[in-house]
């Protein structure tokens, strides 16, 4: 039976084809605001990016550097994105665990929390650098003579801030030590030999 019998056929054509253009202008209307809006805050952001940077000198492992950085790039985004230099750990990326800790002119630091912008002309120093060519550093080599590590992954933390521990003088007593290497978190608890080895190294006298 036909549903419509007294409409002529033309006139259902015209309908549908209403209907189509009337709907897909709806679909237009409803879905391409936000999608426009984001592809061009993308498309700002972009364009702001190549424009925001901002010109860094810095010394990393004792080699000089000219970058361009945009302002919120964090030292350590720059260290391992940019730099290449991975040996510095992204763990929480909120200054709770200390596996991004370098040091910036001798000073420990979360590059984590640090904008990159902010160390200009300053010479910062990763796991990478702390070695003298293939001669390990006296710290690494007590971490691995005493099992300072398991996974591994919060240690060039661990041992950059052990370092800088000795070199500040905090490495008196097993509670001192503890105290003062209590931001670098580590998941497997190798805290025991963790503390034997700074404390190796700091009986041993040796120039760290
Ligand atoms: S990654 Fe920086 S403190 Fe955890
Ligand atoms: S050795 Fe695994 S987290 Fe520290």
């Amino acid at each position: 039976m036909n549903p419509e019998p007294d409409t002529p056929a033309g006139h259902n054509e015209g309908r549908r084809t209403f209907l189509k253009h009337s709907s897909l202008l709806t679909a237009f209307t409803l879905v391409p605001g936000p999608v426009i809006q984001a592809a061009s805050f993308e498309l700002d952001e972009k364009v702001a990016a190549a424009f925001e940077k901002v010109p860094l000198k810095l010394e990393v492992n004792g080699k000089k550097y000219k970058l361009a950085v945009e302002p919120r790039t964090t030292l350590l985004d720059l260290l391992r994105e940019e730099l290449h230099l991975t040996g510095t750990k992204k763990g929480c990326d909120y200054g709770q665990c200390g596996a991004c800790t370098v040091h910036v002119d001798g000073q420990r630091v979360n590059s984590c929390l640090s904008f990159a912008v902010m160390h200009e002309g300053r010479k910062v120093t990763t796991i990478e650098g702390l070695s003298d060519g293939d001669k390990l550093h006296p710290m690494q080599e007590a971490f691995v003579k005493h099992d300072g590590f398991q996974c591994g992954y919060c240690t060039p933390g661990q041992i950059m801030s052990a370092v800088a521990c000795v070199r500040e003088g905090h490495a008196g007593s097993e509670t001192e030590i503890r105290e003062y290497m209590s931001g670098n978190i580590c998941r497997c608890g190798a805290y025991t030999n963790i503390v034997a080895a700074i404390q190796e190294v700091k009986n041993g006298g040796q120039k760290v």
